[in-house]
């Protein structure tokens, strides 16, 4: 390699949050060369999110602006090759787990053909994130070609209130691509709900009732500071807490014990063996001590992060001849640099720079 590859790299200040962060000093230990890809706080990472495209055809008010966010052009995303190379290198570090995501992915075209090259190199998961909108038609599809489960964003049971939250798209349409999924085997089907005060708070009572009815793992979701017109603030949010104490009340609910590993959510299953939810409480208890999440962005950015702007390009590297010693190389760099919180809860806190289509969530 010959050129320089350009590092885009933030120069604001992090509050370096403690708070749900991971515990301890920092170690002094030099990065690592071979082995899985760990941190300076011992975090080993398995769990890689790719975006593929910051578009998506909806434009919830807690991610993207109505009118005026403009995208990135084609020639800056990852082609499907240059997505499937950085997966390989990332399965060889110790990467077991993708997920695709977007903005919304399934607005990217040809999306099966990126599943089957993924799904070749052995994953023990490959999970989609997705609005609902488009995956009905291609739920079969993306299943043959080796995609695993769904999790689909639904917001609000009711019609009209989903219209408000995401302002495009129909509730109809996302309950059958619900079927469609679980008639295609990707299962098991999780439902993200992002609750906002005062919007569908109202609904958690019915969202607990339709995990019961329909088998469905219905997950709420803490609003966090990560929409693009930076209007989030604090009681907006519907702590994961409160979620709890009102469906409990009503249904009594069991801790499932491997809550305690990685995955953000803390799943709980109703007593009566009828249905499981999950709490993803990212603002109020932070999960990020047990963080084993990279993230890859639809321009090649790794992001160690959702709310660090420590981000590297990539796709420079792979298109200026890098070697894939050179890719791994940027993957165990990432990781090394990041942060042990995301620090939302400490003074100083600053939202990232890109939003949550932008990242990939
Ligand atoms: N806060 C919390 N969740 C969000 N999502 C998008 N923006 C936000 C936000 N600001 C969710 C979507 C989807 C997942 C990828 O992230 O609803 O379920
Ligand atoms: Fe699109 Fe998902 Fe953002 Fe909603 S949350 S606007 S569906 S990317």
């Amino acid at each position: 390699m010959t050129e320089p590859v350009p590092v885009r790299l933030s120069v604001r200040p992090h509050p370096r949050g403690a708070a749900g962060g991971a515990g301890g000093a920092a170690s002094s230990a030099v990065m690592p060369l071979e082995g899985p890809l760990v941190d300076r706080y011992g975090r080993v990472h398995n769990d890689l999110r790719i975006s593929v495209t910051d578009r998506c055809n909806l434009r919830c008010v807690y991610c993207m602006p109505e009118e005026g966010l403009s995208f990135l052009p084609q020639r800056d995303l990852l082609t499907f090759e240059e997505i499937v190379r950085l997966a390989r290198v990332a399965r060889g570090l110790g990467i077991t787990a993708v997920r695709l995501t977007g903005g919304e992915p399934l607005v990217r075209k040809g999306l099966a053909d990126l599943v089957g090259g993924l799904a070749e190199l052995g994953f023990d998961d490959l999970a989609m994130t997705t609005n609902g909108t488009e995956l009905a038609p291609v739920a079969s599809k993306l299943a043959a070609a080796g995609l695993r489960r769904v999790n689909i964003s639904c917001d609000s049971l009711d019609p009209e209130r989903f219209a408000a939250i995401r302002r495009r798209g129909d509730l109809t349409v996302v309950l059958q691509a619900m079927d469609a999924a679980e008639a295609a085997g990707l299962t098991p089907l999780k439902v993200n709900v992002v609750l906002l005060r005062g919007q569908n708070d109202d609904e958690i009572l019915d969202f607990a009732a339709f995990a019961r009815r329909t088998g469905r793992i219905v997950r709420f979701i803490e609003f966090m500071p990560l929409d693009a017109e930076g209007k989030w603030e604090r009681a907006q949010l519907v702590p994961g807490r409160e979620v709890f104490d009102r469906i409990a009340a009503v249904w009594p609910l069991v801790a499932l014990s491997q809550s305690s590993g990685s995955a953000p959510a803390e799943r709980f299953v109703f007593a009566d063996g009828e249905g499981e939810i999950g709490l993803i409480s990212s603002v109020t208890e932070p999960f990020c001590g047990t963080c084993d999440r990279l993230r890859l962005t639809a321009d090649g950015g790794l992001r160690n992060c959702l709310f660090s702007d420590d981000e590297r390009t990539v796709r420079d590297l792979l298109r200026h001849g890098g070697t894939d010693a050179e890719v791994a190389r940027h993957f165990r760099e990432s990781v090394w640099a990041k942060f042990p919180g995301h620090g939302i809860n400490e003074p100083g806190f600053l939202s990232p720079a890109r939003s949550m289509s932008m990242i990939g969530g």
